[in-house]
């Protein structure tokens, strides 16, 4: 790993992760319980990538952290509580996430149930209270809203569990992966853009950009499912072979999964063109795909 890219995902990691420990609101004494295990999941380590590459699109539109950054917070608070939910025994049934056992595993299903809400909540609180510019919030709102939707991250769950042990197929797979991973990817590229007052001919590219990082990022996790280890991973491997997923490798098999995944990343970076003066989101797309967790 280059010392740009290694100094570029701890710095973000650092300020997004001191930003949150300030902002994620509390919970009144008698439901202390449920603030724990929130804190439990959202501090458990994660590599903020969504966060991070939406900082990323802000330091190259010159847009303002008052404004970008809490809206970052906000992201990784979807994004976890996402993870908590996938890995309930009523979906993917995981008890190692980040390296710990799930949420569920310490605090109990109805515990992880509730601090997932609760950190979806807790998201578009952060928004609308911690934005400096209020004038933003409306759209960013929707846009966070629509991603973590039924059209976007709810929907590719949706799919991805009612096809478990279905015959694998591309176009599925790559509409499932699209909305289950892809949608907050491409929200953490518009949400950083519209926090920074792009243009709408900036919005358009990033947001083409995320389409083709966000799909590639799920079929290299598809990948390395199949190929690495819980202690890499921090996460349990070989899960989706075993509940009948439909992934990536499923349907072409890896090395075509791999070239599409590199193609995606080649491509998304092809869009950069005068977009990223200090090449941060080339080297966090190369990330995508090099990366071992
Ligand atoms: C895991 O996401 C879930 C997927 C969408 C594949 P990450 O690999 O970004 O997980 P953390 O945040 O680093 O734990
Ligand atoms: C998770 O996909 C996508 C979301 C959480 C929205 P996976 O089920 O493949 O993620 P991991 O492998 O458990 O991290
Ligand atoms: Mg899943
Ligand atoms: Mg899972
Ligand atoms: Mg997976």
């Amino acid at each position: 790993m280059s010392d740009h890219l290694k100094h570029l995902l701890e710095g973000h990691k650092q300020t997004v992760e001191q930003k949150m420990a300030e902002i994620l609101p509390t919970c009144p004494v008698n439901a202390a319980i449920v603030d724990e295990a929130m804190r439990y999941s959202l501090f458990a380590g994660g590599k903020r990538l969504r966060p991070g590459m939406m900082l990323a699109v802000k330091d190259a539109l010159g847009g303002e952290t008052e404004n970008v950054l809490p809206v970052a917070c906000a992201i990784e608070m979807i994004h976890t509580y996402s993870l908590i939910h996938d890995d309930l025994p009523c979906m993917d049934d995981d008890d190692l996430r980040r390296g710990k056992p799930t949420c569920h595993v310490k605090y109990g299903e109805g515990m992880a149930v509730l601090a997932g809400d609760a950190l979806s909540n807790a998201a578009f609180w952060v928004i609308a209270e911690h934005t400096r510019d209020k004038d933003l919030v409306p759209d960013l709102v929707t846009e966070l809203a629509t991603a973590a939707g039924t059209s976007g991250m709810i929907g590719g769950q949706v799919l991805d569990i009612v096809s478990e042990g279905a015959k694998p197929e591309i176009e599925a797979v790559r509409e499932i992966h699209r909305r289950k991973t892809g949608a907050l990817f491409v929200a953490s590229m518009r949400l950083g853009a519209i926090a920074s007052r792009a243009t709408s001919e900036q919005l358009e590219h990033i947001c083409e950009f995320g389409r083709r990082v966000g799909l590639a990022f799920q079929i290299m996790d598809d990948i390395l499912d199949l190929e690495s280890d819980a202690a890499t991973l921090g996460k349990t491997a070989g899960k989706d072979l075993e509940q009948g997923k439909m992934t990536y490798p499923a349907c072409i098999g890896v090395e075509a999964s791999r070239k599409e995944a590199k193609e995606l990343i080649d491509g998304g970076r092809e869009l950069l063109v005068g977009l990223d003066p200090h090449g941060d989101l080339e080297a966090l797309a190369g990330f995508i795909y090099s990366r071992l967790n």
